[in-house]
């Protein structure tokens, strides 16, 4: 009997999130990172499902697309297909705030200050992954200081088995950029620095990481060799 691919469920790029029909709040995230694990996956053989918000990247081939805007949109996409997936990779920038109230007209502009009243979106990962099973989960911790101290946070917050931690803002950010500097943080207490890289590139380095982590916590013979 042939074993089954690895299923894996890839986030990517900005979410948005609209106060009036015309004007959104997002970030610059440009999707770069998040399509280029989703080939390195589909190159391993892996069957890779993408949830991506908003950007202009060519879907690489034999990639299940699904477009999303907003993070609940995010969230209803990554949650109906995480049960069936045997590792998650959360490398969206998702807008953390969303205004309160959506105008249904464009808002016309006063010369004086505007205030827009904001909830929290719900945070994907975190509410995903705390249903785990057998699921690797791997998330991405965007950080302009203290990178190593909130990654190893959002290792516990977030109940992953990996973070990968990347420097964003300024001239060394991350965002935007062909090629990336990163430290993975595992559960295990490992801190492995890759890159600078192209960002395909580490694409490569970072899937075989994972296919080691699905290898050891895959019963014997369930998967195809070939595709982890
Ligand atoms: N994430 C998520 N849902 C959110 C925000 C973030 O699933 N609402 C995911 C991201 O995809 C990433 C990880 O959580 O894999 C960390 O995202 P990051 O933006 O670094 O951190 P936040 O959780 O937003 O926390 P903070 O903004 O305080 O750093």
């Amino acid at each position: 009997m042939k074993a089954s691919p690895i299923r894996c469920l890839v986030t990517a790029g900005p979410t948005r999130e609209f106060f009036d029909p015309v004007r959104f709040l997002s970030n610059p995230s440009s999707g770069k990172m998040g399509y280029a694990l989703a080939e390195a996956a589909a190159n391993r053989g892996w069957e890779v499902d993408l949830v991506s918000g908003p950007v202009s990247l060519l879907v690489p081939p034999g990639i299940n697309l699904e477009q999303v805007v907003t993070g609940q949109e995010m969230y209803e996409a990554v949650n109906r297909r995480f049960p069936d997936c045997d590792i998650l990779i959360m490398t969206a920038a998702i807008m953390d705030y969303r205004p309160k109230e959506i105008a249904d007209h464009k808002i016309k502009k006063f010369e004086l200050e505007m205030v827009i009243e904001m909830e929290p979106v719900i945070d994907v990962l975190a509410t995903v992954a705390r249903h785990k099973q057998h699921q690797v989960v791997v998330g991405f911790a965007a950080e302009t200081n203290q990178m190593e101290d909130y990654a190893l946070k959002k290792l516990e917050s977030k109940n992953a088995d990996f973070i990968v931690a990347n420097h964003i803002g300024g001239a060394e950010g991350a965002f935007g950029r062909n090629d990336n500097t990163v430290v993975v943080f595992t559960r295990t207490g490992q801190r492995i620095p890759q890159g600078p890289l192209p960002k395909t590139e580490l694409a490569e380095h970072l899937i075989r990481l994972f296919a080691g982590k699905l290898e050891e916590s895959a019963p014997a013979n369930s998967k195809s060799p070939d595709s982890i």
